[in-house]
């Protein structure tokens, strides 16, 4: 495996690799995605076998221009209003972190789409995927560059640690800037429908194109494969507390706290004695801003899984900007049976 810096050397080279049948791991705005030539069979299934991704979870395909969505999607077979609503997504929220569930073209192959009549698509907003997909074959299929089940990835050691020479190219273009995966949006169906909260917050859709359902609580129906309730765990057990538990916690050496904000973990500082250090007591977000908190999750929780802590203790994110895409997390990771690895 190696690591290349995003350079317009290296995407082309990089690009070269994905139309040969390699696997290339590539930075979006959201997280790293495990890349592979959305049209070709063999590399597709490689995807499954290094990720241990279950055959029936489908796979996102990437595109490098808004009509890039031909290829993958065919628009006629949606009825005429989610045709519409499905344009105003596009112009307006594309380049970005949205994922549109689509009638998908028969040139996909089943694979990529776990045999579903329907396709994901993505466009991301981030100039080196962008090239690359173009220079590629302009559709290609990324899950988020992690194993099956574990910590999604946001830089790209991140990668190189959990998949190592699994992957044959990892392109390095720094930190992710959002830091959760795309919000997942349901198209097909007689009213549109989140199947996973993320990057574009349910408020701004709806501003766009009226109410959507949204996603189910916990322990909901599996609607989508994503929708698994564990999923993104650290190996360390993780349990989620609303604030006021979590300001009442005593403090338990080899426990971890994950705080939302900085003033609570202020506030339960206060009844601690001693002064510290404790180096298991991280923050999402000082000023307590969800897109920050974010952007800070998934490297927060990759740096607490290697303190070798016994328990991680996590505050709830608040329900609106990226609170829930942030709470959906952290309630999967915390639905991890201690015995899976
Ligand atoms: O931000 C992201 O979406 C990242 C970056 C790399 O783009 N990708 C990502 O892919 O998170 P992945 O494979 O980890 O998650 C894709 C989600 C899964 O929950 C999958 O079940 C769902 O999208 N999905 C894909 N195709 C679907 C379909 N046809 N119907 C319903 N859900 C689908
Ligand atoms: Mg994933």
């Amino acid at each position: 495996m190696r690591i290349l810096t995003v350079s317009d050397f290296n995407i082309a080279l990089a690009a070269e690799a994905l139309k040969s049948g390699l696997l290339v791991a590539f930075p979006t705005e959201t997280v790293y995605g495990l890349g592979a030539d959305g049209f070709n069979p063999t590399a597709l299934a490689r995807v499954f076998e290094v990720k241990n991704r279950p055959r029936f979870d489908p796979l996102i395909i990437h595109i490098a221009r808004v009509e890039g969505l031909e290829l993958a999607a065919d628009l006629d077979l949606l009825e005429k209003e989610s045709r519409q609503k499905t344009g105003l997504l596009c112009e307006n929220l594309w380049p970005g972190p949205l994922t549109l569930i689509l009638p998908k073209k028969r040139e996909v192959p089943e694979l990529a789409t776990a045999g579903l009549a329907t396709v994901a698509v993505r466009l991301p907003d981030h100039p080196a995927a962008q090239k690359l997909i173009a220079l590629s074959t302009g559709a290609v299929a990324a899950p988020s560059a992690n194993p099956f089940g574990r910590l999604s990835p946001t830089r790209a050691d991140h990668v190189r640690d959990q998949l190592g020479d699994r992957v044959d190219l990892i392109l390095d273009g720094g930190r992710t800037r959002v830091g959760v995966e795309s919000t997942v949006l349901d198209m097909t169906g007689p009213s549109p429908r989140i199947l996973r909260p993320g990057g574009v917050p349910q408020e701004r859709i709806e501003a766009l194109i009226g109410p959507v359902e949204s996603p189910p609580g916990q322990g909901g129906p599996v609607s989508a494969p994503g929708q698994l309730k564990s999923h993104y765990a650290p190996r360390t057990p993780l349990t989620l507390h609303h604030p006021e538990e979590m300001a009442a916690l005593t403090y338990e050496a080899g426990t971890g706290c994950l705080f939302f904000r900085g003033a609570s973990r202020d506030r339960w500082l206060r009844y601690i004695p001693g002064a510290g250090p404790f180096p298991g007591i991280r923050v999402l977000s000082e000023e307590g801003n969800t897109s920050e908190a974010a952007a800070n999750l998934f490297d927060i929780l990759h740096q607490l899984d290697r303190l070798g802590l016994s328990r991680i203790r996590a505050e709830e994110a608040p329900l609106f900007g990226l609170g829930p895409a942030i709470n959906d997390r952290l309630r999967k990771a915390a639905a991890r049976e201690p015995s899976e690895d």
